[in-house]
């Protein structure tokens, strides 16, 4: 089939303007032809016989006149066993080999295919002739690292097929074809070992929705314990520049309690990229003992790249973590930084001349980002496993200024917010989450009242300390003082967790329980000092204790040790609970 032909009637920037003879549809690819190579664009805009692209390459040397070619297919990516371990770029590029195939300096133009052709995979069928199915229905599995790969009914073969004939176990590459369906009305449609699926459309092949609940564990105290994550929902992190956004995705990465990692780095510094691709196969995921990247996917745009590819490697991510699920795999999807993907947003609208709304942001950017975290969710599948995908965006606000309008539209759909602060980065208080100003509307590892009650003195301890700035250390009553000392306390040892430390990094949510409840009976006891310093000194020390064991090995002998030590120092001071208390510890 002859797709539809255009020529360039304008070039803006990565937008070209083309006059075409036929139809074209949204969304549809089109390669804009300049001398002997073809630029991969996307249909933005449609005008009567004009429609707008946007290039995903560096327009340069594209005039007026030159040829394109609309291919009908929609911005899809290929699905299929070979996607784990992999980096791409945001056209699923794998940016190894197109280094490789181009050169140092990537060249533009150059498309590979984004799964390895060469390698044959253990396909052991479980599904046999004259079985009905449906899209998404698992037609036999092969194994790709530790997991289960089904392959399944590509996901756009609506309606019910029967199995002509479906090949036996054996090796099979990715372009042989394993089985034949025939459609109600006769006509034979060929499976592969991958099928391609449009980026923009969520794919919807399960049995229903559900509300995601359970806690996605990250081994941060701070998100598990007071701002958790559930699987299937969704989060955000906006901070400043520099306020440890990208190291609290890298650690969230290596420690969520999920199945798949997917990172999309849309524009983030290429510096970054380059750390995340050398430190990650290095690094042991300790579920399964195999190299992290076993089980992680990384698309990466640096923002030396043509703005539209930010776009298009969010949606790219997004669609390989669905296709994952529909496996009943958890899947976590981080992107830094959703900001470069609405600026992008912002560039292109500014080049169609649409009507600009806050900051010059397009007025349809906020149900954009909407229908991006919509596309997170637990699901239950047509066998009746259940998958998610659970999203978790930074966002890079100007002088972290959280009213401006990505940041807004962003805390408009989300489920947890994850606020970092200039300040407690600047102190070294990491991981940088304001404990006040964040929150969560999910249930996490610990029953809320324990978490409010615990929570109070941190925004007490803060009231207090607002006022001592005013009145002076003598101006507050000991009582107050004792608050403020606590509120301290929960901060230094339970809201700051030390990354470089090989046990604190990363805390089990059966130790953050335990640890947790130890605090608690500190937080509820009512201590009675002779004076401030007094109060102090002991608060200090206590402190230290807590650091200690927070170091130490769970259940070790120094862990025992410690914790005799705290609870000693805590009942020689404690003059019994707190009378509101005593409810909540029970
Ligand atoms: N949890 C942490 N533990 C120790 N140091 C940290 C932590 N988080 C951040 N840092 C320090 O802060 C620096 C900046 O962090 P990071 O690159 O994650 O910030 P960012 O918010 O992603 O910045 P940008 O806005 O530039 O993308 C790190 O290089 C590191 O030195
Ligand atoms: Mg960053």
């Amino acid at each position: 089939m002859i797709g539809t032909k255009g020529t360039v009637v304008a070039v803006n920037g990565n937008m070209v303007s083309v006059r075409f003879d036929g139809i074209v549809s949204m969304n549809e690819v089109g390669y804009v032809k300049v001398a002997d190579s073809k630029l991969k664009s996307e249909v933005i805009r449609i005008r009567g016989e004009v429609s707008q692209l946007q290039v995903f390459e560096i327009t340069k040397g594209i005039t007026v006149g030159d040829e394109v070619e609309f291919t009908g297919d929609m911005l899809s990516v290929e699905v299929g066993p070979g996607l784990l371990g992999q980096v791409y770029d945001g056209l699923q590029n794998p940016l190894p080999q197109l280094a490789q195939a181009a050169g140092y300096f990537l060249e533009r133009g150059v498309y590979l295919d984004p799964l390895p052709g060469d390698i044959s995979w253990q396909f052991t069928p479980v599904a046999k002739a004259g079985d009905k199915v449906e899209r998404a229905d698992t037609l036999g599995t092969v194994p790709e690292g530790s997991f289960t790969h089904r392959i399944m009914v590509p996901f756009n073969l609506y309606g019910t097929f029967t199995i002509s004939w479906i090949k036996p176990a054996g090796s099979y590459k990715i372009s042989d074809t394993i089985a034949e369906l025939k459609d109600e009305k006769g006509n034979d449609f060929q499976v592969k070992l991958s099928f391609r699926w449009p980026v923009k459309r969520a794919v919807d092949c399960y049995q229903e929705r559900l509300k995601p609940v359970d806690p996605m564990v990250t081994r941060v105290r701070l998100v598990d314990t007071f701002f958790p994550v559930a699987r299937g929902g969704t989060y955000c992190i906006p901070g400043p520049f520099g306020a440890g956004k990208t190291v609290l995705q890298q650690i969230t990465s290596r420690f969520a309690d999920v199945d798949i990692v997917i990172v999309a780095a849309c524009g983030e510094r290429a510096g970054e990229v380059v750390e995340t691709l050398k430190e990650f196969p290095e690094l042991t995921d300790e579920r399964t003992g195999r190299s992290l990247m076993e089980r992680t996917i990384i698309i990466c745009n640096t923002s030396s790249m043509p703005v539209a590819a930010r776009e298009a490697s969010v949606y790219t991510a997004v669609t390989l973590a669905e296709y994952y699920r529909q496996m009943g795999l958890h899947v976590l999807l981080l992107a830094d930084s959703t900001s470069r993907w609405a600026q992008a947003m912002r560039e292109m609208s500014g080049r169609l001349e649409e009507i600009p709304g806050e900051e010059a942001f397009p007025a349809y950017m906020e149900s954009t980002i909407a229908s991006f975290y919509e596309r997170a969710g637990i699901v239950r599948l047509r066998d009746g496993s259940l998958g998610s995908v659970t999203i978790g965006g930074t966002v890079s606000p100007a002088g972290g200024n959280f009213e401006e309008p990505v940041t807004q539209a962003t805390l408009k759909v989300v489920g947890a917010f994850h606020g970092l602060s200039r300040e407690r980065s600047d102190a070294r208080k990491f991981p940088a989450i304001h404990p006040l100003d964040s929150w969560s509307k999910y249930k996490g590892i610990i029953d809320g009242e324990k978490v409010a009650y615990a929570h109070g003195f941190m925004r007490r301890g803060s009231e207090v300390e607002q006022m001592m700035k005013v009145v002076g250390e003598e101006g507050t009553s000991i009582e107050d003082y004792v608050i403020y000392l606590k509120g301290d306390l929960i901060d230094a040892v339970y809201f700051q967790q030390n990354s470089f430390d090989a046990v604190d990094a990363a805390v089990k949510p059966e130790r953050q329980k335990y640890v947790f409840a130890k605090l608690l009976v500190v937080l509820a006891s009512q201590f009675t000092f002779a004076d401030k310093n007094e109060a102090r000194t002991w608060f200090n020390r206590l402190r230290q204790k807590f650091l200690d064991y927070n170091g130490s090995e769970w259940k070790s002998e120094r862990f025992q040790g410690l914790e005799m030590e705290i609870e000693k120092a805590v009942s020689g001071q404690s003059k019994g609970l707190d009378k509101a208390a005593e409810k909540i510890l029970a």
